[in-house]
């Protein structure tokens, strides 16, 4: 079986890829800055705000990691510096530091959200903070250019679609190691609350109108465990919404 390492592994969307994966085989090795709720193969606990934190964490992991689920997030409701540390500088620094541990063939899949998909309208943006080479220059791009703590979540769930969009080009090509984004819709989870405080109830209660219903965790984890697989090979370096079409209403 495969070695898969999950953050965000205690609860939500994680937890239920957790599950998912081992039940399909995987030992999966959980990383979250709260307790496991489930069994797990391995856990690590760790901030993933911070790049000394997550350096700490890697040392811990194993030497051969098949697959990457980079799952844990924060809600708008936090900091902007929290959102853009948790969100987009750290996971971003995790891949750069487990990238080699990855085997040709290996997958990285970064959940994004349905709030990222206005990414076009500041591309420029997000390919500069893309070209920082680390946490620290991703820091210092952004205090010459503060995002607004309203649209914070947002602008680095873009960032993280742009990023990775861009980044797989170059990995797959020279390591065979494939990265993709899952972009869900509103979700059943314990922050599906912040979503509320963070767009309002009319917005929360349209979104979730249109689609019948949020999804369960149960219906974005397969999608995760598919682009950890082998049957999605070939795929690499795109934004998979799994949000029961609510993108396509906003056409
Ligand atoms: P959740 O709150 O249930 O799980 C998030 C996990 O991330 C928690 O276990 C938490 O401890 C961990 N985490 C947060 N900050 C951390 C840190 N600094 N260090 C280590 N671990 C940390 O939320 P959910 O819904 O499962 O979210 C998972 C991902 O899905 C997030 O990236 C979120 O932005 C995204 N998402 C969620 C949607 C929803 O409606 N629930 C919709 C679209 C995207």
């Amino acid at each position: 079986g495969k070695t898969i390492v999950i953050t965000g592994s205690s609860s939500g969307i994680g937890a239920e890829t957790a599950r998912l994966l081992r039940q399909q085989g995987a030992r999966v090795i959980g990383v979250d800055r709260n307790d496991p709720m489930i069994t797990l193969d391995g856990f690590v606990r760790a901030d993933l705000s911070e790049p000394s934190a997550i350096d700490a964490a890697v040392a811990q992991l194993p030497d051969r990691i098949d697959a990457l689920c980079n799952i844990a997030g924060v809600p708008g409701t936090a900091n902007a510096d929290l959102v853009a540390r948790v969100n987009y500088l750290g996971l971003r620094h995790l891949c750069q530091r487990v990238l080699d541990r990855l085997p040709e063939g290996g997958a990285i899949v970064n959940i994004a959200s349905i709030l990222g998909a206005e990414w076009p309208l500041r591309l420029a943006q997000h390919k500069a903070l893309a070209e920082t080479a680390n946490f620290e220059d991703g820091l210092a791009w952004l205090a010459g250019q503060p995002v607004p703590q309203e649209t914070c979540y947002q602008y680095f769930k873009e960032a993280l679609i742009v990023w990775t969009v861009t980044q797989s080009q170059k990995w797959f090509l020279e390591k065979g190691v494939r990265m993709n984004c899952v972009a869900p819709g509103p979700v059943f989870t314990p922050i599906l609350g912040d979503f509320v405080a963070m767009l309002g109830e009319e917005r929360v209660q349209k979104d979730a109108h249109r689609m019948k219903r949020p999804a369960l965790a149960d219906e974005i984890a397969p999608v995760v465990a598919f682009l950890c697989s082998d049957a999605s090979r070939w795929i690499s370096g795109v934004n998979l919404p799994v949000d029961g079409g609510l993108a396509s209403t906003y056409l």
